[in-house]
């Protein structure tokens, strides 16, 4: 595993391995070491967890992060390619890990440099370590990820996160339903692939009859920023809006996660129940995030 750029890439086996890592370190991070180590931060997109949770986990197994935020201060500003930037970035670091809004980025830069690169996100593309700690979260609060029926809700077309997430779990055996305005369908390409992978899922517009049948319920945020025209997103920014009230007939151990930022889609009420584990799910960002490192650097033992 030279790269993380996308779920495609990683088999079930290299997924559980990073699962058992993450455990591992959360449990006790002090048996790896990235201390000399540098992580190079290419941000040219909006993050708060993403960012903030590879900074930690770098940092909280002794290594070092530079980088930018935003592409403002930087030389991006006077024209300098990404090629340009990454082969700079790599000069002095170990590993980059980056953001960008165009589908393709992460693949792109990896192939311009010798050091692992993390896709971070690119544009509506995949976001692979989200998944990779959605699949911790689900596993901790499922106590496995076979069989597992899953209501992905929201935006599922712009929604990286569901993407990459779809294509974690395919191996396990789930049945999903994705829960979207029609002009937020989840994209043909994904549920062919699903097809093919032999994956169950059902499309639906409504999320209430299936609260009782389902484990795990991913909801995400109608995704502003990639909506070309401004009309269509008013249309359905408030196509989904889970309340404490709405999930009364939900299973005893089902979950509500959501990768977060959340604008209405859930509403606070919901954080003190029993289903809330959004803010444990960015948690585990930190360990699952160590695991990505400490592997990419061929430091997991
Ligand atoms: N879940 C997620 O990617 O959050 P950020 O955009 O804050 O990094």
């Amino acid at each position: 595993m030279k790269h993380l750029i996308s779920m495609r890439d990683l088999s079930a086996d290299k997924t559980l391995q990073l699962l058992k890592l993450a455990e591992r370190l959360e449990k006790d991070p002090s048996q790896i070491d990235l201390s000399r180590r540098v992580m190079a931060a290419m941000f040219y997109e909006a993050s708060t967890r993403t960012r903030m949770s590879f900074e930690s986990a770098m940092k909280r197994l002794g290594g070092e992060v530079i980088g930018m935020v935003g592409t403002s201060g930087t030389s991006v500003e006077k024209g300098e390619t990404l090629a340009d930037t990454a082969k700079i970035m790599a000069r002095y670091s170990d590993i980059i890990v980056m953001r960008h809004p165009m589908e393709g980025a992460a693949r792109y830069v990896s192939e311009q440099v010798d050091i692992p690169v993390v896709n971070a996100g690119d544009g509506a593309n995949q976001h692979p370590t989200q998944s990779l700690l959605d699949l911790y979260t689900i596993l901790k609060s499922q106590g496995t990820l076979k069989g597992l029926k899953l209501a992905l809700v929201g935006d599922l077309k712009y929604g990286r996160t569901v993407h990459s997430l779809a294509y974690a779990l395919a191996p396990f055996n789930p049945t999903f339903y994705f829960v979207s305005p029609k002009s937020l369908r989840m994209p043909t390409h994904i549920l062919s692939d699903l097809t093919q992978k032999g994956v169950s899922f059902k499309e639906k517009t409504t999320i209430e009859n299936i609260i009782p049948d389902i484990d795990i319920m991913y909801v995400t945020r109608i995704q502003r920023e990639r909506f070309p025209d401004r009309e269509e997103y008013e249309k359905v920014k408030n196509a989904y809006i889970i309340t404490a009230k709405l999930l009364t007939k939900a299973k005893d151990n089902m979950k509500v996660l959501h990768p977060l930022p959340r604008v209405n889609e859930i509403t606070t009420d919901v954080d003190s129940t029993k289903y809330a584990y959004y803010f444990d799910q960015a948690e585990n960002g930190v360990y699952m995030r160590q695991a990505i490192l400490a592997t990419l650097l061929g430091e997991a033992k």
